[in-house]
């Protein structure tokens, strides 16, 4: 088989965010401290050395097993120069143009340190090329301070299935041998997640309203934007009230194409339409908008919802949906087949029947997942009686999992500016409480509260 061909494609600067981190000192051990030195090693990436035959051999299987790589989070922490040459090549290759790669020098004791205080990507890729029980102990100090939700992937010097087999038994999800090339490191991200039988890798957040206009679309658009700063990772908002969403509002965005583009022509969807349809509003936060307007009848099946949201959420690791309140087939099966529920209600009598009546439905129809998270919005209105949090917890067995009081001074303001809450002075425990409930919903911890993490699935915690 050919050589694979050599990365001709420009690649799109906004998607990918390659740093190339140095450590001195780590450097320095190593003899390689000189600038000089250090920046030739670099600067031979342009012109890769003539592989050997066999490694051209070995690359051109490889290059059918990798696949492009869907919008993840990628942290390397390298401990030799060459491997973070390999895993810069890696990076900029076309398969991971949607991935955001940072590479970093210091191996395993630079990444315990980083995230002591920062939550864990989608993957983190560390090498150390200490023998078995001290690559083991390291690990464990990374167990502490790594999310369960992180893929680890290891480079070590060791060639031992046994040593193979076992870092895989303890969770970590791929162990390699340096020296590597950039389509080995390719094909194995690849094997994580590009895996024909694998569940899609996107989390679905749905959020509902108990009732019209009780502000679920702002907490959703919120929660999302947040999500999306605090864990540095990809999220797309999908704005499903084709009539008069407010996302593109809210994110100040004007948006021509979106979701009913996607869901007039499902078969057309692929990796190509999809970046072409998605307004990107940050770094890591891209918008599927309504296209508001109403001259347009879009009466479409389940089965048309399902498959659309599902070549997302094979894309992207988190999908926001926000939900209109309207009760059909297709929201209902959104609801059901989301990760997370997160009902909105503001603390009225019809709130409170309607929260009781779509948990009830929801809990029934999905019996082995986590119940519909409740927020009560737009709570202490002046002069209006209201129905106490504690009746919406006995009706339900739901305690809100967010109590949000009514603001009209903040709320209005981000609204009307096209701002989130959180770049708009105001009452701080509101954005608190929006953060917390991101991180909630996310499944991810925050940094400040980190546990043991991977602890866990080393079978340790
Ligand atoms: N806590 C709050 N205090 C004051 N105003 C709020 C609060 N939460 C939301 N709002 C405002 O309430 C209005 C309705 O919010 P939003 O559109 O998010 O509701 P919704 O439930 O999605 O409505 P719809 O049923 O139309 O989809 C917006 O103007 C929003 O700014
Ligand atoms: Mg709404």
């Amino acid at each position: 088989m050919a050589k694979p061909a050599p990365q001709e494609q420009p690649i799109d600067e906004e998607d990918i965010d390659v740093e190339f981190e140095t450590d001195e000192d780590e450097l320095d051990q190593e003899g390689l401290a000189d600038e000089d030195n250090y920046a030739s090693l670099l600067e031979s990436t342009d012109e890769p050395e003539e592989p050997e035959l066999s490694a051209i051999e070995n690359d051109a299987d490889l290059s059918l097993e990798a696949r492009p790589v869907p919008r993840i989070t990628i942290h390397a922490y390298c401990s030799s120069p060459e491997t973070g040459v390999v895993l810069q090549r890696a990076a900029s290759d076309r398969r991971l143009t949607k991935a955001h790669v940072t590479v970093h020098m210091g191996g395993l004791a630079a990444a315990i340190g980083q995230y002591k205080h920062a939550t864990t990507p989608n993957l983190v890729i560390v090498e150390d090329h200490s023998h078995h029980e001290e690559l083991f102990a390291n690990l464990l100090k990374f167990a502490e301070v790594c999310d369960p939700a992180t893929k680890v992937m290891v480079i070590g010097k060791t060639n031992d299935v046994g040593l193979y087999r076992e870092l895989i038994k303890q969770g970590v999800s791929e162990y390699l041998v340096s020296p590597l090339t950039p389509l080995q490191i390719i094909a194995s991200i690849s094997s994580i997640y590009v895996d024909p039988a694998a569940p899609p890798i996107g989390r679905s957040i749905a959020f509902v309203g108990a009732k019209g206009g009780v502000g679920s679309s702002t907490i959703a658009h919120h929660v999302g934007w947040c999500m999306s700063e605090g864990l540095e990772e990809d999220v797309t908002l999908i704005d499903l009230d084709i009539p008069f969403g407010t996302a593109g509002l809210d994110f100040n965005q004007d948006a021509t194409q979106g979701i009913a583009d996607a869901l007039t022509s499902p078969e057309r969807l692929d990796d190509v339409l999809l970046d072409r349809l998605l307004v990107k509003c940050t770094d890591h936060l891209s918008l599927f908008a309504s296209p508001s307007v109403l001259d347009r009848d879009l009466d479409l099946d389940t089965e048309t919802y399902e498959s659309v949201l599902e070549i997302v959420r094979n894309m992207v690791p988190t999908v926001v949906l926000d939900v209109p309140h309207i009760w059909t087939p297709w929201t209902k099966h959104v609801l059901f087949t989301s990760d997370e529920v997160i009902l909105t209600a503001t603390p009225d009598l019809a709130s409170l029947r309607n929260v009781k009546n779509i948990v009830d439905l929801v809990r029934a129809a999905r019996p082995n997942d986590s119940p519909p998270r409740l927020v009560l919005n737009q709570v202490g209105v002046p002069k209006r009686p209201e129905i106490p949090e504690k009746d919406f917890a006995e009706a339900t067995g739901i305690e809100p999992s967010l109590i949000i009081p009514f603001d009209a001074q903040l709320f209005g303001t981000a609204a009307n500016n096209g701002q989130m809450v959180t770049e708009v002075a105001g009452n701080n425990k509101i954005k608190e409480g929006l953060k917390k409930l991101s991180f909630d919903v996310s499944g991810r911890e925050p940094p400040e509260t980190k546990n043991k993490g991977l602890l866990s699935m080393l079978g340790i915690g």
